[in-house]
């Protein structure tokens, strides 16, 4: 169904976030002819702009695809601009004034979406400054508050921002992005288990050994190492995106297709993890560090190199590690996951191993030992769903060998993949917070990763192991996985 017109408000409209995705997004649901048959788009930063210049500037952020100049155009018009000192309360009654007469000018009902692309340091101010004039009350439309990871640095500052936040929006009124939720291969494991009968009977510890889940990078820091350096592989990736797979490989069948039946789910899997205590991180969480690396074309930088990065920064850019959820579906399967930067590709995906035969007749495998079964959930960048399966060398004798189903989404020609903001920034025009993140779960997701940030913190005799930059990481994460071996996405 088409979104109620509305008027979305981006705070740090200058930012780096909405150049690179929510104008691109929202231009992509404007081809696709998704958007509501009104909207505004106010731009809200503290440079001084008319809305002609800021049409101008944002422009050239459009994707590169084919289209025509009325297209570019009739976008364009769409958006407008408030020049604003955002972590100003006094300021916020020039927003109230400009969105009412934009409501009057455009003949838009007071449906506002307030998104923060700002740094976390203004989800206070801001929130509160849109309560004390109002802005916050679902009177005469809706109102909603989109906001971005970092989602709090540690479990005490999310309780806080939870809080804060709780103070002025309902929890029904709050649209927490994590953009994993927003990729379309990401929504598919909801369907790929659940609308299969052959999947859910063997999704659980009876049939399935192990799982692994890898999200890795061949980009560095970039120019965000001032950011990162505080942040690190833990905050940035594993807290929100890996949990939130974990979430979805995890969870029980929801009793509907619904936000808050999904995400009661996602909480029941994080509730469900078992702790790992300080005194077992040294064993259960590698961290990793990128080094210089002189052996591709041109030498590669080190992370302590890095613009922004302190030369004697522990901060990881690698992480793999082991767990645990205890509850009937899971107890006694390891679930690993890594992620790293300036790994040799750029790949998602979660692997499910499951058991091998009780028994092996064909003793000649390709292994020496039986079939290891894979199902493979490529999340990205090739998407799609590969099954590893055993299969007859044909010829003399019962000789097996590996062989892959394989699906790739790129094969249906005439389907167009959404870009994760698109489909998140469509869902919350439309009031459906299912695949935004709830609160609850965010903490949680932080309680199971504090103690092994405590545990670095305390400990630094924890190693942070170095790896050349283009390598898989440290080679220590090989004695993590009991299991077998981890799995090289490129390799095979
Ligand atoms: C972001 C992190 O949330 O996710 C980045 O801050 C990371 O460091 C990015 O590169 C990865 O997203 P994607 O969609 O490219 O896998």
């Amino acid at each position: 169904k088409q979104p109620e017109s509305h008027i979305l408000v981006i705070f740090g409209a200058s930012g780096d976030l909405t150049k690179r995705k929510l104008i691109p997004a929202l231009y992509e649901l404007h081809t696709q002819n998704l958007l509501p048959e009104k909207l505004a788009v106010l731009g809200v930063a503290r440079t001084k702009l008319t809305d002609l210049e800021f049409r101008e500037n944002m422009k050239e952020f459009l994707p590169d695809q084919q289209h025509t100049q009325k297209d570019i155009d009739a976008f364009l018009e769409h958006l407008y601009y408030q020049p604003l000192s955002t972590a100003d309360a006094v300021d916020y009654p020039i927003l109230k004034k400009r969105l009412e007469l934009l409501s009057k000018e455009l003949s838009i009902p007071e449906n506002y979406i307030f998104y923060l692309s700002t740094p976390p340091n203004l989800y206070e101010i801001i929130p509160q400054s849109l309560a004390e004039v109002g802005l916050n009350e679902p009177v005469s439309g809706y109102k909603r508050l989109i906001i971005e990871k970092p989602f709090g640095t540690d479990l005490k500052s999310a309780k806080e921002l939870n809080k804060n936040l709780l103070n002025y929006f309902n929890e029904d009124q709050l649209y927490r992005i994590d953009h994993y939720l927003g990729k379309e291969t990401v929504q598919n494991m909801l369907v790929t288990r659940f609308s299969n009968g052959i999947f859910e009977p063997i999704w659980n510890r009876n049939f399935i050994h192990h799982v692994e889940i890898t999200s890795a990078e061949t980009l560095g820091v970039e120019d965000r190492g001032g950011y990162y350096d505080h942040s690190g592989a833990m905050r940035d990736m594993v807290q929100n995106h890996l949990m939130q797979l974990v979430g979805l490989v995890a969870m029980e069948p929801p009793v509907v297709i619904e936000a808050d039946a999904i995400r009661n789910e996602t909480l029941k899997v994080f509730q469900s993890l078992r702790p790992i205590t300080e005194a077992e991180v040294a064993k259960n969480v590698i961290r990793g560090q990128y080094i210089r690396s002189n052996h591709g074309k041109e030498p590669v930088i080190g992370y302590r190199e890095e613009h922004g990065v302190d030369p004697l920064s522990k901060t990881e850019t690698y992480l793999a590690m082991k767990f645990f959820i205890d509850n009937f579906r899971w107890a006694g399967v390891p679930f690993y996951i890594r992620t790293g930067k300036k790994l040799p590709a750029r790949v998602t995906e979660v692997v499910i191993h499951f058991k091998n035969t009780p028994h092996h007749l064909f003793g000649n495998t390709d292994n020496a030992d039986a079939i290891n079964n894979q199902l493979v959930l490529r999340i990205q960048p090739d998407e799609g769903i590969l099954l590893k399966i055993g299969m007859k060398v044909p010829g003399a004798g019962f000789h097996v060998q590996t062989v892959n189903m394989d699906f790739h989404y790129s094969e249906l020609s005439d389907v167009y993949l959404p870009s994760a903001y698109g489909r998140l920034l469509l869902d919350c025009m439309q009031g459906d917070a299912t695949l935004y993140s709830r609160g609850d779960a965010v903490e949680k997701a932080w309680e199971f990763v504090q103690p092994i940030l405590n545990a670095w913190q305390n400990n630094p005799e924890i190693p942070v192991y170095g790896y050349p930059a283009g390598t898989w990481g440290p080679e220590v994460v090989d004695d993590l996985m009991e299991e077998g071996m981890w799995r090289y996405p490129c390799k095979n």
